[in-house]
């Protein structure tokens, strides 16, 4: 069988860790695989990765050392021409070419769509590796990448609370996430932040005026305020913005960590699960199961159809939200 991996949407550290496992778990198993580059408009312009010695096949050495690498060795995009029907056809039609018999993409929400569709013009198998930052997809406890995101965002606030206590300031601080809180809830918590806003949660000015007033009657003379960046304000700048108009009880400066999130080495966590996923996608492949996602639920691997990841929008735990309120008194 000859399978062709690819990453695509928003780089997440461990993508490389479990491109290394499908070829890893697939080669031993006889099978061939195919490192297509460049995501969704890599497949449209027939990218595929060479190995040292200019062959498409990705071998066992080809991929010695990718558990710790950063980014994606594949590389990744978003693309606007495969959201058309025609698109989708010109890819299927490259994938029969190809002599491609399964697919796995690891990207998140978008790159899912994207697999539903061309499985409306492809009769080849598809599996897919929750692979974003953002953690906003169900079907799986973690995504690959989310645990390393949120340490290096809280490394970040670590930082911040240093100069925010010696100045005696607030710092709104901008974590990625523009549907979804996970990141900011996760990095709030384990940084001991005493706000978070997050673009599930609705609440007035007003409400969190009080709540900063309240810290300052109890004595806080230093405040982080986590952001997720599509939050209901508009981000951390618009929010300060806000709170400057309205005599917030201290001074603030804004940090955006932005991109910073995405990069860098993957933890330990997310390369064990990079790596178990990718296993599991490969060994669903050879199952012959198709139009899932292969997460994890208490250390096992599971299959999702991808309607279902992306149907709902992963809840944020609401003890988690009640754990900031109650961390902060
Ligand atoms: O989906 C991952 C993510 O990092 C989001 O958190 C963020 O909103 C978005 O990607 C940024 O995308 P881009 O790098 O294309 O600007």
């Amino acid at each position: 069988m000859r399978i062709g991996v690819f990453c695509s949407g928003g780089d997440a550290p461990g993508m490389n860790a479990c491109v290394r496992a499908v070829v890893r778990t697939a080669v031993a198993a006889g099978h061939e695989v195919i490192g297509i580059c460049d995501g969704y408009s890599g497949l449209l312009e027939r990218r595929l990765h060479k190995d040292g010695e200019g062959g498409c096949t990705m071998g066992l050495r080809t991929v010695s050392g990718w558990t710790k690498l950063g980014g994606t060795l594949l590389k990744t995009s978003r693309c606007e021409a495969f959201r058309t029907d025609s698109g989708q056809i010109e890819a299927a039609r490259i994938l029969r070419d190809l002599r491609i018999d399964a697919l796995i993409p690891i990207g998140g929400d978008g790159t899912f769509r994207g697999a539903m569709a061309l499985a409306r013009h492809w009769n080849g198998q598809i599996v897919g590796c929750p692979g974003t930052i953002d953690n906003d997809l169900c079907g799986t406890d973690a995504t690959i990448g989310f645990s390393t995101a949120v340490q290096t965002a809280v490394e970040a606030v670590d930082k911040i609370r240093d100069t925010a206590e010696s100045h005696r300031r607030m710092f709104l601080i901008e974590v990625m996430g523009r549907h979804s809180g996970f990141i900011a809830v996760h990095t709030a918590i384990a940084a001991g932040a005493e706000i978070v806003c997050i673009p599930e949660l609705d609440r007035t000015p007003d409400a969190l005026l009080e709540q900063l007033a309240e810290l300052e009657r109890r004595g806080k003379t230093s405040v982080m305020a986590v952001i997720a960046e599509g939050d209901q304000f508009g981000g951390a700048q618009k929010l300060d913005e806000l709170l400057q108009a309205r005599s917030c009880p201290f001074s603030t400066r804004v940090a955006v960590l932005g991109h910073l999130q995405r990069g860098g080495a993957p933890n330990v966590e997310d390369r064990i699960l990079a790596s178990h996923l990718g296993a599991g996608a490969v060994a669903a492949i050879l199952r012959g199961k198709t139009g899932v996602m292969a997460g994890r639920r208490d250390d096992t691997c599971v299959l999702t159809p991808f309607e279902e990841t992306v149907a709902s929008h992963k809840p944020i735990p609401p003890e988690l939200l009640e754990l900031i309120n109650t961390m902060a008194n």
